[in-house]
């Protein structure tokens, strides 16, 4: 079961770049990637930075502290040293808001 939560609007985020929003207590990374939206956790699986600081590439996000860069789409590692992958989360984009499917009470 997941929900679908409002998390930001498609005007905050240019093509190209990236939006730490929290909800709930976690920290979700938004990437616009030539305009579509793709969403995952923001922190990395390596030693917990916040991956909206790094860089984004095509799809892919590396993470400012040791390099490790991660597929947004699939949340697989690419590069080393992050081995873990990141949770990555359907998006809907309906009028303009970004909504993105968060796991539900389970
Ligand atoms: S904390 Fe991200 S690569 Fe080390």
């Amino acid at each position: 079961m997941s929900t679908l939560v409002q998390l930001a609007r498609l005007d905050e985020i240019r093509p190209g770049q990236m939006l730490r929003v929290e909800h709930d207590g976690h920290a979700y990374l938004l990437a616009n990637v030539d305009g579509e939206i793709l969403a995952a956790d923001d922190t990395c699986t390596h030693e917990d930075a916040p991956l909206s600081i790094g860089a984004l590439h095509g799809d892919c996000v590396s993470c400012s502290l040791h390099g490790a860069v991660f597929n947004l789409r699939t949340g697989a590692p690419v590069e080393e040293p992050a081995s873990e992958p990141l949770r990555t989360y359907a998006v809907e984009v309906r009028d303009g808001a970004i909504f993105v499917a968060l796991p539900g009470d389970e």
